[in-house]
C-alpha cells in the first residue's frame, strides 16, 4: 500500500489523520495563485470603517461599531498533551470568534461584511448616500423603505444564515435562508424570530445552496450570498488576518517562533479567507492548518486527491454525519480549494467525541463557551510555535442545547 492509499484508507474508515500539504509553496509564490491582494483586504477594512457609525447605533455592544474578537492564552493547554493528534510545545492562544459581537461566530466576518457591501451598493445606486456620507443615513425610515424592496438569499449550515439574517433584517432587507437538514433547530427559530424566511431542505448543505442560488437568480432585486463562491465573503474573513497581524507580530519577534493557526473548515470560505489574510500580512511567519470532522473531511479530500471540488465525502463512502453541524459539508468550495492548494500547510481530521469533550474542557477549565464545530482546531496543535486555535462559534447557543453538549462529553 503506498502513502496515498494508506491515507485514503484511514479517511474511509473515519480514523483521524494529519495531512501535510506537499503542494505548499513559499508564501509570495503561493499568493500569486489568488487574484486578490493586500489592497483588496484593506479596501474591505475601509468599507467596515465607513459603516462603523451605523453599526454602533444598531449594535452598541460592538467596539464603536467595529466587529472584532480578542485572543487569550489558554492557561491549561498542557492538559491537552497526550489527547491531541501530535505533540507540541509553546504557548497556545485561542482566537475568540465564538464571542464575535452580533452573531457569535466566525461566519459573521464574511456574512456581515457581504450584507454591508450589498447595502452600500443599493444605497449608492438609489442615491441614499455617497461614499462621503455619514452612513447613519442608512438607518432612516427612507433608507429602510428602499432596502425593503431588496432581498438577501443564502444557503447555510446555520451560522452564515444567522449573520445574514441578523444584519440583513437590521437594515430592513427581506432575508431568505435555505438550511440543510443538519442545521440546528435553534438557529432556524432565531432566524424566524427576526422575520427572516427559513426554507428547510431535506437534502444536505450543498443542495440547499444550489436551490437557494437558483431561486435568487430569478429575482433581479435579490442578492445571493454564495457561501461556496463569494469573493466578497472571502475578503470579509480575510480582514481578520489584517487586524491580527500587528497584534501578534511583537510576540513572534520576541520568541523567534512562527505563528501556527488552526481553523475549523466546512465549505472552506471562512478558514480560506482568514488563511489568505494571515499569509498576506505575515508571510512565511505563519502556518495555517484546517480542521475537519472525520465524518466530513471535504477539504482534505479535495486537496489530497487534487480533485478539488470534483470530489465529495460520499464519493469515498463517508456518511457526512457529525455533531459539528457547521462543518457538515460534503463538497468543498471550488474557489477556496483552488486558492488553498499551494497556500495552506495542512489539514487534519477530528473525531466527534473530541469536539464534544472540548466543549466541556473549554467551559470547565477556561470558562469559554463553544459549540462542537468551533473547537476542532485544538486537536491538531503541532510542533513548536506560538499556537493560535481559532474558536469559531458558540456564544449564542441556548442554555439547554449547551447543557446537552456538556452531558454528551464523557471523558474529561
Ligand atoms: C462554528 C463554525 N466554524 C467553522 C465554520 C466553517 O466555515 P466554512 O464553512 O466557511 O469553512 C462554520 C461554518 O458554518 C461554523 O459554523
Amino acid at each position: 500500500m503506498n502513502a496515498d492509499e494508506f491515507l485514503l484508507n484511514k479517511i474511509k474508515t473515519y480514523q483521524p489523520v494529519f495531512w501535510r500539504n506537499p503542494n505548499k509553496e513559499e508564501t509570495t509564490k503561493a499568493l500569486k495563485h489568488i487574484p486578490l491582494g493586500l489592497m483588496d483586504i484593506e479596501d474591505a477594512e475601509k468599507r467596515l470603517q465607513r459603516f462603523a457609525p451605523a453599526i454602533k447605533e444598531l449594535f452598541p455592544e460592538t467596539n464603536d461599531g467595529i466587529i472584532e474578537s480578542s485572543h487569550t492564552e489558554l492557561k491549561h493547554a498542557e492538559e491537552l498533551k497526550g489527547i491531541t493528534l501530535e505533540s507540541f510545545s509553546g504557548p497556545v492562544y485561542a482566537k475568540l470568534d465564538n464571542y464575535l459581537p452580533i452573531s457569535g461566530s466566525v461566519k459573521a466576518r464574511g456574512g456581515i461584511y457581504e450584507v454591508l457591501w450589498f447595502a452600500e451598493q443599493v444605497a449608492l445606486q438609489e442615491g441614499v448616500i455617497t461614499l462621503d456620507s455619514d452612513y447613519r443615513a442608512l438607518l432612516t425610515p427612507e433608507a429602510r423603505n428602499v432596502f425593503s424592496g431588496y432581498s438577501l438569499v443564502v444557503g447555510s449550515t446555520g451560522n452564515l444564515g444567522l449573520s445574514i439574517g441578523i444584519m440583513g433584517r437590521a437594515f430592513g432587507f427581506n432575508v431568505e435562508v435555505h438550511m440543510s437538514k443538519e442545521a440546528a433547530a435553534w438557529k432556524k427559530e432565531k432566524l424566524r424570530s427576526l422575520g427572516a424566511r427559513v426554507v428547510e431542505h431535506e437534502g444536505d448543505y450543498s443542495s440547499a445552496v444550489a436551490q437557494a442560488r437558483q431561486i435568487a437568480s430569478s429575482n433581479p432585486k435579490a442578492h445571493f450570498v454564495d457561501d461556496e463562491e463569494s469573493v466578497i465573503l472571502f475578503l470579509g474573513y480575510a480582514v481578520a488576518g489584517l487586524r491580527l497581524a500587528p497584534q501578534i507580530r511583537p510576540l513572534l519577534d520576541e520568541t523567534g517562533k512562527n505563528l501556527k493557526v488552526y481553523i475549523p473548515c466546512g465549505v472552506g470560505g471562512a478558514p480560506g479567507g482568514i488563511a489568505f489574510g494571515l499569509k498576506a500580512t505575515l508571510g512565511d511567519r505563519v502556518e495555517v492548518y484546517f480542521a475537519e470532522p472525520t465524518h466530513s473531511p471535504c477539504m482534505l479530500l479535495a486537496l489530497a486527491t487534487g480533485k478539488l471540488s470534483d470530489i465529495s465525502v460520499s464519493d469515498v463512502g463517508l456518511d457526512g454525519i457529525t455533531v459539528a453541524d457547521g462543518l457538515a459539508v460534503g463538497r468543498a468550495s471550488k474557489l477556496t480549494t483552488s486558492w488553498m492548494m499551494h497556500l495552506i500547510d495542512g489539514v487534519f481530521t477530528v473525531p466527534d467525541e473530541f469536539m464534544l469533550d472540548m466543549v466541556r474542557w473549554l467551559w470547565d477549565k477556561e470558562g469559554i463557551k463553544t459549540e462542537p464545530s468551533a473547537n476542532a482546531g485544538l486537536y491538531g496543535i503541532v510542533g513548536d510555535g506560538v499556537h493560535m486555535v481559532w474558536l469559531t462559534g458558540g456564544s449564542m447557543v441556548p442554555e439547554e442545547v449547551f447543557e446537552n453538549y456538556l452531558s454528551k462529553s464523557q471523558k474529561l
